[in-house]
């Protein structure tokens, strides 16, 4: 097996050297134009995170494939962060792409392929193919039997040696995002038109619409098996991975060739898109309105035409709610399972279903509304909250289990992200609202810099940098230079943006209109719509 991958690699190194020789591929359809920037004060900021970019950049046999995490030489312990991380290499890979630096995207994406089809096991048990590692290192081993020579090989992690050996779910869903990015961006579309690269699409397809025991349209995952990679009560369906796996049903959508064996692909796919957009527009969101409701809901009905389809006890909603939930706007909660609502703000989720369409646009634009209207909580002194509030006291440490690095505003627990920015920045273009991500752009280009690019800042209103934040964190660096780039040319954000379709909003409206929630009294109509 391992001699087998090792013979792919080598045959890989040899295209992609041959591909990176005469690799200027200038038919772009989105032309990236640098040249339009707008020139302001942080031009040197801007400079800055470009060398440091550069320097972060990870070679495999003289070819770059990727960025390292972090790059703090303070750091005395390294731990993974010397990886190229598949989700922390996403905006690195958009600002290469928009800056029109297609090879580094175009050989970070058929070298993970490769390492998609690696064995991997945990004490014996495999997990289904198709899974894309969390993150990969260049190692050097000595070939066998002579200790004088040594060669490169890509070593991935698929969870079996991370901290709480999570899987990592949104790593092939990046994947799919990132391939249409790169396709779209450079106008090269040899890279998914090859075999190799459509089998990787579907092996990612068939294990996320595999059939299981749930009952809904969402993916059920483990905790952390998404940005937020530790335990801190996202088991279920998290919305984090719902809008990741939305995008990345329309991404592959658009990129599978037609061909007579995928045809029953395609149509699983289309009908998980229609019954997944229903499922969160319909159930995980949340505004004044749906609240009230919520609260004077009847529980324990069973019945076809339940309207508190989930049980949920009126009692959940948490005394911090009444007061974040704003007059104006609205947002999609954070995960929901039988009989419990996580009415936790999770950003990416959020962003994410804004940039893929998975919200409405009404929704879309609450979204945003709530944001402006909570930027004290969400902003404040460093842009973005990676969820809102933080877990405390009892809650704390059951939920976490304790966890020191988690502990209430800091890291995951409610602490400030900077690479969050560029999602915010393509959600905010997309809804043709920039002046948002501007504001939060100015307000990092206060200190970020200054501070030395940290991973993440505590406290509620993000005034310390991280108890235990990298400095030089990759993508908080790649993040800022997305979100300029993009403000200064926002067309090219359509690299990353999955338009409403219409054929999935005529489905959308039949199953509404046949929503007993909506129809209360009529009979309970069970429709199936395959498209
Ligand atoms: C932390 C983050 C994770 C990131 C990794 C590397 O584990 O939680 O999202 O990918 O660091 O930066």
């Amino acid at each position: 097996m391992v001699k087998a991958q090792k013979i792919r690699e080598s045959e890989l190194k040899q295209h992609i050297g041959r591909e990176n020789e005469g690799s200027s591929l200038k038919a772009a359809h989105v032309v990236p134009d640098t040249v339009k920037v707008r020139r302001v004060h942080s031009e040197s900021i801007e400079d800055e995170a470009w060398d440091l970019l550069r320097d972060s950049i990870v070679s495999y046999c003289n070819n770059p494939v990727g960025t390292i995490a972090a790059n703090d030489p303070s750091c005395p312990s390294i731990l993974n962060y010397d990886q190229v991380f598949i989700r922390d290499f996403v905006p690195s890979g958009i600002a290469f792409l928009l800056k029109g630096e297609y090879d580094i995207v175009r050989n970070f994406i058929l070298h993970t392929l490769q390492l998609q089809s690696w064995e991997k096991t945990m004490d014996c048990h495999s997990p289904g193919q198709g899974l894309m590692p969390a993150s990969f290192k260049v190692r050097i081993v000595h070939l066998d039997g002579d200790d004088s020579a040594t060669e490169e090989v890509l070593d991935p992690d698929f969870g079996e040696a991370a901290i709480g050996r999570v899987a990592p779910v949104d790593s092939g869903l990046w994947w799919i995002i990132l391939l249409r990015a790169y396709g779209k961006c450079s106008g090269d579309l040899t890279v998914q038109e090859r075999v190799d690269v459509q089998t990787g699409i579907k092996m990612i397809l068939k294990l996320c619409l595999a059939d299981g025991f749930d009952m809904f349209p969402t993916l059920l995952v483990t905790d952390g098996s998404c940005m937020i990679d530790r335990r801190i009560g996202i088991h279920g369906h998290p919305l984090e991975i719902q809008a990741l796996f939305y995008s990345a049903l329309l991404c592959a959508r658009e990129m599978l060739a037609p061909e007579d064996g995928s045809a029953d692909l395609i149509r699983a796919l289309n009908n998980r898109l229609v019954a997944l957009s229903f499922h969160i527009r319909e159930y995980y969101w949340i505004d004044m309105k749906k609240l009230n409701e919520i609260y004077r809901y009847n529980t324990e009905e069973y019945s076809y035409d339940a309207v508190n389809k989930f049980n949920i006890y009126p009692d959940q909603i948490p005394h911090w709610l009444v007061e974040f939930m704003p007059r104006r706007g609205g947002y999609l909660i954070g995960n929901l399972q039988p009989a419990h609502m996580d009415f936790r703000f999770f950003s990416l989720g959020n962003l994410w279903s804004v940039v893929s369409s998975l919200a409405t646009l009404e929704q879309s634009h609450a979204i945003l509304d709530l944001i402006e209207a909570k930027w004290a909580e969400l902003v404040a002194e460093m842009p973005f909250k990676i969820c809102y509030p933080a877990l405390e006291g009892q809650e704390w440490r059951i939920i976490t289990g304790s966890d020191p690095k988690n502990t209430p505003w800091s890291y995951h627990n409610g602490g400030s992200w900077p690479t969050l920015l560029w999602q915010l920045t393509v959600a905010c273009i997309k809804m043709n609202r920039p002046e948002i991500a501007e504001n939060a752009v100015r307000i990092a280009e206060r200190r970020i810099s200054k501070d030395k690019w940290p991973e993440y800042y505590d406290t509620k209103r993000a005034r310390f940098i991280g108890k235990q934040a990298r400095l030089f964190q990759t993508w908080s660096i790649a993040g800022y230079l997305v979100s300029k780039l993009l403000l200064a040319n926002p067309n090219a954000a359509k690299i990353l943006i999955n338009e409403e379709d219409s054929e999935l909003m005529n489905a959308f409206s039949c199953m509404i209109s046949a929503n007993p929630r909506r129809q209360r009294g009529s009979k309970g109509i069970k429709k199936r719509f395959i498209i």
